[in-house]
């Protein structure tokens, strides 16, 4: 059987004032119309069997609101705090048969072709039943520090490189053997829990403790505490020697960034200045003077000036925030 995994307990930082912890950025219309969640859930309704969406207490009103629209039944486990994907991957694949495939997608991504889309999953599928971890590579097109790369040789993985600084990911990128990490996975439940309990034993002890303890799907907060805050990418991703890439056809964004939104925005014919400049969030006339490539945000609540170049940095703001209330 074959079960999407839905990952949603991210709170979007680095959209913020887009994206808020009341309502992070996968559930906003942002795009026309469907929100990125929803997109997500169509994408793979033709391809899984069974939907399970690892969400947070924080939101899962909002993932419920679209499934119940759109008649999708699920599996709801509900964190009581966010323990980051290794945790979250660990409850998926503890709630499944150890031979069911899982596929793992983020839910903040766009991806245009269904096809090419369908061809990797089959591809992938058809690896994870042989016990391998299979990730979903891209073909880059910069040297982006936010995303994690994969050094391949065909569909072997030579070495996995989460995040790394500017230098190497300009090293990576003249190389030409690095596709970036989509951050979509494929497995078999029992092969991920193998390789988690040996490359990182403690969010694995901890995990199941928390997932032994849920009730109904919903996760004890001072247990989950507990559980190291460590991404599937650092855990497993860059140790596990059962790795396996698909090189992706489809054409693919993460929104998790503006710099993102912006290349994407762009594709799609929103207005920029001669110096770069865009707007988000207001129809209002707003001039740039002596800016270039700058990003203005603006919300009800909230506006943020940006420099493109620094937009990973905005979690800062999000997290300095968070510390003040
Ligand atoms: N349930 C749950 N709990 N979901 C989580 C948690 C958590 O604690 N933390 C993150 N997520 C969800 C996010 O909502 C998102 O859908 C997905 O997991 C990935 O997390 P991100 O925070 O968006 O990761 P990232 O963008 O920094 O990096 C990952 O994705 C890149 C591509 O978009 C990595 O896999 C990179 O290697 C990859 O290049
Ligand atoms: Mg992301």
């Amino acid at each position: 059987s074959i079960t999407h995994v839905i990952l949603t307990g991210g709170v979007g930082s680095r959209l913020w004032p887009l994206s808020r912890k009341s309502k992070p950025k996968q559930y906003l219309d942002l795009f026309g119309g469907k929100s990125l969640f929803e997109m997500t859930v169509d994408r793979n309704r033709t391809i899984a069997d069974t939907v399970m969406v690892v969400g947070n207490i924080d939101n899962c009103h909002l993932s419920k609101k679209v499934l119940e629209k759109t008649n999708t039944s699920y599996i709801d486990i509900v964190e009581s705090t966010p323990r980051n994907t290794a945790a979250a991957i660990a409850f998926a694949a503890f709630a499944s048969d150890p031979d069911a495939i899982l596929i793992v997608t983020p839910s903040d991504h766009i991806i245009d072709d269904m096809a090419a889309y369908e061809t990797a999953i089959h591809e992938a599928v058809v690896k994870a039943s042989q016990g391998y971890i299979v990730t979903f590579g891209i073909i880059p097109t910069k040297p982006e520090t936010g995303y994690g790369y994969i050094e391949r040789k065909g569909d072997d993985v030579i070495s996995f490189r989460e995040k790394p600084n500017q230098v190497s990911a300009r090293d990576f990128i003249a190389k030409g053997n690095f596709l970036w990490n989509s951050g979509m996975f494929c497995f078999k439940a029992g092969v991920f829990l193998e390789e988690l309990k040996i490359f990182a034993p403690e969010v694995y002890e901890k995990s199941k403790i928390v997932w032994d303890a849920a009730v109904n799907g919903n996760l004890d907060l001072a247990l989950s505490l507990e559980i190291p805050s460590i991404s599937i990418d650092y855990a497993v991703m860059e140790r596990s020697k059962k790795i396996k890439v698909v090189s992706s056809k489809f054409a693919w964004s993460d929104l998790g960034s503006f710099e993102s939104v912006y290349d994407y925005l762009v594709s799609t014919g929103h207005p920029v200045d001669k110096k770069g400049n865009m707007v988000i969030g207001t129809t209002n006339y707003t001039a740039f003077v002596g800016l270039k490539n700058t990003i203005f945000v603006h919300t009800d609540t909230a506006n943020l000036i940006l420099q493109k170049d620094n937009s990973q940095d905005v979690k800062n703001v999000y997290n300095e925030l968070e510390r003040e209330n």
